[in-house]
Formats: structure tokens, sequence, C-alpha cells
């Protein structure tokens, strides 16, 4: 919204949400989440043609259009637990709006949603109020963490799904004008409401599954001695395959790619597809094996044994350059070192306050330092998990010399120098290349 605003001056974008917290924090100069480049852009348009609020119901009679993006989490309870999504929120957004709009507005599902929900969304709407009309568009959101404002200012597509009605028509039209104030015609794609939801899944689906397969090949580089970052090269460079996603890691995160994938595994049970369905949750299963294997690896080459072992921990944001620790590989990772009974000594730029609410129920073994050199005192290894730009920056000379002998790097990124960390004296094991050892 904010870009939006910024991009559009002749609108007045308002930012409304139930929690006062995030709201005043909108409204301060500390946001509520570290995105590069936000805040600077939120500081231009605040007060001008961006406003945050909580008067909820006022702004809904005061909108031509509403963009529904409230949170849509996994379902934790009853029929589809674990997998369906949780529709409870779009609901109540819904009921809302129903209650509060005088005039006829278009709702956006901006939201991640599953296929049809729009429907759902409309039924509600419509239900004992024949004065307003809601015409309801499908404009999914692709931006990623991290990159947020970039992505948003040149988008790769933007989406955007109605009915095939002449209200329909005309209400995507609006919406079009809204974008086409920065974005190339060429990037608007339309299409019908339905394949617009199930085209963000897809979306997420297909990102996801690319990690979960070159997360497969490391596994079979490291008994075989083929180098991932090799194969991942040789391949993506292949113009029908493309080089993105294509990095081994411990595994993906975010407060996406899981759900998405799981929402469209529901779906695929909800119409009996069951291959299908199987076919997509190998992909989160695999996921799972990864952060477990990091995990093993670890133990393994530490003789075994993390009992009393300090280990550094650095990054715990589910990727560089957002606060964002929502499913992050970092948290089952640490979770499971403590069952090990070592010591964790956590450290990432933006996200240890995130990092504190997830193992809050932990009662000892964890500190969050915010200083690497700090976290590494007397530590028998460091595991990268998140690949901070500022971690290749590190003097790595001077954090072998405050380590335990020996000392272990394990890299989860391939994001280190591993020839120049094992000249210094580390034993460095990456992912899905052999380990480069002294013992
Ligand atoms: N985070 C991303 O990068 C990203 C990218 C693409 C799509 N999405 C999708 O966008 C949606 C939101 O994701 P998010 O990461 O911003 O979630 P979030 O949980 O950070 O934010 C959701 C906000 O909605 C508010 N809210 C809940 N119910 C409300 C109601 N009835 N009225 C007003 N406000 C209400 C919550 O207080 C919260 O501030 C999800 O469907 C997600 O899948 C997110």
């Amino acid at each position: 919204m904010t870009i939006i605003a910024s991009k559009c001056p002749d609108y007045k974008v308002t930012v409304v949400d139930i929690s006062e917290e995030r709201i005043n924090a909108w409204n301060s100069d500390k946001l509520p989440i570290f995105e590069p480049g936000l805040l600077e852009r939120v500081l231009k348009a605040r007060g001008k043609n961006l406003f945050f609020s909580t008067e909820i119901d006022r702004c809904i009679d005061e909108a031509d259009i509403i963009f529904v993006s409230v949170n849509t989490p996994t379902k934790m309870f009853g029929e589809g637990a674990g997998k369906a999504v949780d529709l409870q929120f779009i609901e109540q957004t819904a009921r809302r709006i129903k209650e509060n709009a005088k005039s006829n507005k278009i709702v956006v599902e901006k939201s991640t949603i599953p296929v049809r929900a729009a429907e759902t969304l409309a039924k509600i709407l419509h239900s004992g109020n024949n004065s307003v009309q809601f015409e309801i568009l499908s404009n999914p959101e692709f931006m990623a963490e991290g990159t947020g404002v970039r992505d948003m200012e040149a988008p790769d597509r933007i989406l955007i799904g109605s009915m095939d009605t002449p209200s329909g028509l005309a209400a995507r039209n609006i919406l079009m004008d809204v974008y086409l104030h920065w974005v190339p015609k060429e990037r608007l794609i339309t299409t019908n409401l339905w394949s617009s939801e199930l085209s963000k899944l897809v979306s997420n689906a297909f990102l996801a599954q690319r990690i979960s397969s070159i997360n497969t090949i490391a596994s079979i580089c490291e008994v075989t001695g083929a180098d991932v970052t090799e194969v991942s090269r040789a391949v993506g460079m292949d113009s029908r395959i493309g080089s993105k996603f294509l990095n081994a890691g411990p595994g993906f995160g975010g407060s996406c790619f899981r759900k998405d994938i799981l929402n469209l595994v529901y779906l695929c049970e909800y119409y009996q597809l069951n291959e299908i369905a199987a076919f997509w949750e190998q992909v989160v299963s695999l996921n799972d094996y990864q952060m477990e294997r990091f995990v093993k690896r670890i133990l393994q080459a530490m003789f075994n044994t993390l009992v009393g072992k300090k280990l550094a921990i650095f990054g715990f944001a589910f990727k560089p350059d957002t606060g964002d620790t929502r499913d992050a590989p970092a948290i089952y990772i640490c979770k499971r070192l403590l069952e090990e009974k070592a010591f964790l000594n956590i450290t990432d730029p933006h996200a240890l306050n995130n990092a504190r609410k997830d193992l809050q129920d932990i009662e000892e073994g964890v500190d969050f330092i915010e200083d690497p050199y700090q976290a590494v005192e007397g530590a028998h290894g460091i595991a990268l998990i998140t690949e901070w730009a500022s971690y290749k920056k590190l003097d790595y000379q001077k954090i072998f010399d405050k380590m335990e002998k020996p000392a272990f790097i394990f890299d989860g990124r391939n994001h280190l120098d591993h020839k120049a960390l094992y000249e210094i004296g580390f034993n460095v094991y990456p992912i899905g290349k052999p380990a480069l050892k002294h013992l």
C-alpha cells in the first residue's frame, strides 16, 4: 500500500488493522517489520495520501476499493487441521465489510487463499443486503520479503482475476488503472478468478519444489563427491531450466511456502486427486528431511555428541534482509540442537526479537547475542543458517582464535569462502559438497 500511495498521488490509501500495536508502529519511526527501503517511502507518503488507522468501520464505508490482506494461516484444529487454510480472518473481514459498506465496493483478495474462496466471499458479502453491490477481484501478491520494495516497484507481473461479466470487467479495469500508474501494460495479466487464485499457490509450490529438488541433489553430491554448486550452475545455465532458486540450503522457510503447498495438497485431496496431493506433499516432507539432515551432519561431525558443547548460530531469519522468522529452518534446527543438549549463542542482525519469541518456551541453553564476535566466544562450532551479506565480511581468523579447538563451521548456505576457512584451521562442512577436514 505504501508503494501504491507513492506511485498514485491522486489516490488516498488507508491501511487498517485490528492490531492497535501494529498501527501505532506504522505511525511511528520504528515500523513493525524490517524491509529495505520501506521506511523512507513510508515517511514520504504518510500523512499526505497514506494513512494508518484502527477506525476500520469508517474506512470501509469511505473506500471504493478494499484490499483484503489479512493472515490466512494453516488451520490447526478440526477438519483439515495441518493442511487447510484457516479462513476465519477472511470471513470476519467480509462480515465487517458487509455491515459497514453503504455504497458499492470493489473487494480485492490480496491474501493468499484457496481456489474458489472468492465464491465464499461473494456469498457472505451479498447475504441479506441487496442495496450494496460488491465486485470481487483476485489480485494475489507475488512480492518477496527482503526485496518487497523492488518487487512492488518493478513487478515481474501483476495478476488480476475477475468474473467475466460486465460489472466484473469494469471492476478489473478500475484496479488496472491503479497499477497502470507505474506498471507497464504488458506486465498486467488478466484471468478468470479461479486461475488467479490458483496461480499464486502454484507459483509458491514451484519455487519451493525447486529448493527441495536441489536439496535432494545436495544429498547425492555429499556421498558421491560431486559439488552441488557446480551441478546447479551447469543445470541452471540451460535456459529451459534457469538459474534461480537452485541454491542448496538447510531447507526453505517463511510464512508462505509450507502453508501454500499444504493448501494445494488439501485442495487436491478435497477433489480426490490423491496422487497429485502426494507429489506436492513430498516437497514439504523433503524440506523437513533437509533440516534434520543438517542437524545430523553437525552431530556426526562433532563426534556424535553435542552435550555441553557451545554452538554459535549465524542467522535466524528465514532469509537475509528480513527480520521475519516465521517457519524459519533455524527454529527447527535450534530446537533439535538444544534437544541434543548443546548450548546455543544465536546472532542475527535483525531477527533476534522474533527469535526470542520463537524460542520463549526454552528455559535454558540459549543466548541471543547481537555481536557475532561475542557469539563465538568459547564456541566449538558455528552453524550458518541465514546468508546475511555481513557474514562474508567477518574476520574469521579472529573468530577462529576465540573458539574451542577443533573448530567446526557448518555453512548451511554455501555462503563463505570454504578454502580460506580451511586454511585458517576450521573443519568446514558445506552443503552438498565434500567436507574440508583437518581431523
Ligand atoms: N508476507 C509476505 O511476504 C506475503 C507475500 C505474498 C502473500 N502474502 C499473503 O498475504 C496475507 C497476509 O500475510 P502477512 O505476512 O502480511 O500476514 P500478517 O499476519 O503479518 O498480517 C496480517 C494482518 O492482518 C490483521 N488482521 C487480521 N484479522 C483482521 C481483521 N478482521 N481486520 C483487520 N485486520 C486484521 C492482523 O492483525 C495482521 O496485522 C497472507 O494471506 C499471506 O499468505 C504474504
